[in-house]
């Protein structure tokens, strides 16, 4: 029987090797005039970068760049984007980038509509209507923000991190080009990728599961458990590039149906509070949050195993301590920091934990119940 569920497929994709050069139609077929083309620092001094302005330029597109992002955004950096597109009178945004990148450019859209600053639409449905068309064209295999609703900021002052979760961030187009992401560097592969594994897991354990995501969760765990290390090895390999572009997009789907979990709540203060990358983050945690669940998860953990590595007659606790342990494994091949290595002191574990457990939406689609003391003993276990 097929329990009750709703699923949301949002945008249209445009998937495939040098499917970047349908931009100029795209930005066309969505009626634009003057594109905001958000990217960061780095990546607007490339090649590819000049190259996609060339691709504008040749179909007489009118646009104006916006590269003032370097690491994850703040609300300061939202809000400029925002003002830059509106004084260049934009009716058209184009993120090209990581996920601080696209997260920018799906805030600036809505400001420059609906006015105010990303401070006040931080939190569920604060945006009081629609946007600005959005592309987002992704170059590392990770957050699948080009799939979702969410955009996070750091509020700098107050060291915490926020997301804006509305219906009206969701992008018209993403285009997949996994060409674009043949590029970046090891340790940006590593830990977006990690991230993407924790979209694909903790979607796939959260409460808010259902009949159609749970496939798709374990078809992109798979190809993610697959495709990482070899992405990681070797930048330029394009089949392991491709898959796991296609790997964090199928996670990005699910995130945006069914949620994530624990690990991302336990994780996010440790980017406000301690500027931890949020793939870092994530990553580190994941194996010790799932080992916490396990009491409510074996029997899904055991199904991954199966997936990945075909069925076996080992009992379910076995295939989940298994798949934790090749978890741990590719932490380890992959350089990830522990806390400790990290600047996180033993002191800051109590303020981290209540800070946390404050995240709240993720800790309710948690399989198990989870306290500040539990945190805490997650925090142990990471250091
Ligand atoms: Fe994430």
């Amino acid at each position: 029987m097929i329990k009750k569920f709703t699923f949301l497929c949002k945008p249209e994709v445009i998937y495939g090797q040098n499917s970047i050069t349908q931009l100029p139609e795209v930005v066309k077929s969505l009626g634009g005039k003057k594109l905001l083309l958000v990217t960061d620092r780095n990546f607007s001094k490339t090649e590819t970068f000049t190259r996609i302005k060339k691709l504008l330029k040749e179909k007489s597109i009118e646009y104006v760049v916006f590269d003032n992002i370097s690491g994850e955004p703040s609300t300061e950096t939202g809000d400029e984007c925002a003002l830059f597109g509106k004084n260049h009178n934009c009716d058209i945004v184009c993120g090209i980038g990581g996920g601080s990148t696209l997260d920018t450019a799906k805030a600036a859209a809505v400001l420059i509509t609906n006015g105010g600053s990303v401070h006040d639409y931080q939190g569920l449905d604060k945006v009081p209507g629609p946007g600005l068309p959005k592309i987002m064209i992704p170059t590392t295999a990770g957050t699948g923000s080009e799939v979702t609703f969410t955009a996070v900021f750091i509020r700098r002052a107050e060291k915490k991190k926020g997301g804006i979760n509305s219906k009206y961030l969701y992008p018209e187009v993403a285009i997949l080009d996994p060409l674009l992401t043949l590029t970046v560097p090891q340790n940006i592969t590593a830990s977006t990728g990690l991230d993407a594994l924790c979209h694909a897991i903790e979607s796939f354990i959260s409460k808010k599961a259902n009949f159609l995501t749970e496939p798709v969760s374990l078809s992109a765990i798979k190809l993610i458990m697959e495709n990482l290390p070899p992405a990681y090895k070797n930048g330029s390999d394009i089949k392991s590039r491709e898959s796991m572009l296609y790997g964090s997009f199928l996670a990005g789907v699910c995130l945006a149906n069914a949620g994530v979990t624990a690990v991302h709540s336990i994780s996010y203060p440790l980017g406000g509070v301690f500027g931890i990358p949020h793939g870092i983050g994530n990553g580190l945690l994941l194996p010790y949050v799932i080992e916490f669940d396990i009491p409510e998860i074996a029997p899904k953990l055991a199904s991954i195993y199966d997936y990945i590595y075909g069925h076996s007659e080992k009992k379910d606790i076995e295939k989940a301590e298994v798949f934790i342990s090749e978890i741990k494994q590719m932490l380890k091949r992959f350089k990830i920091p522990r806390l400790k290595e990290l600047g996180v002191s033993h002191e800051a574990f109590h303020s981290l934990a209540e800070d946390a457990i404050k995240v709240a939406v993720p800790i309710e689609n948690n399989p198990k119940p989870i306290t500040v003391l539990d945190i805490i003993k997650i925090y142990q276990a990471a250091f």
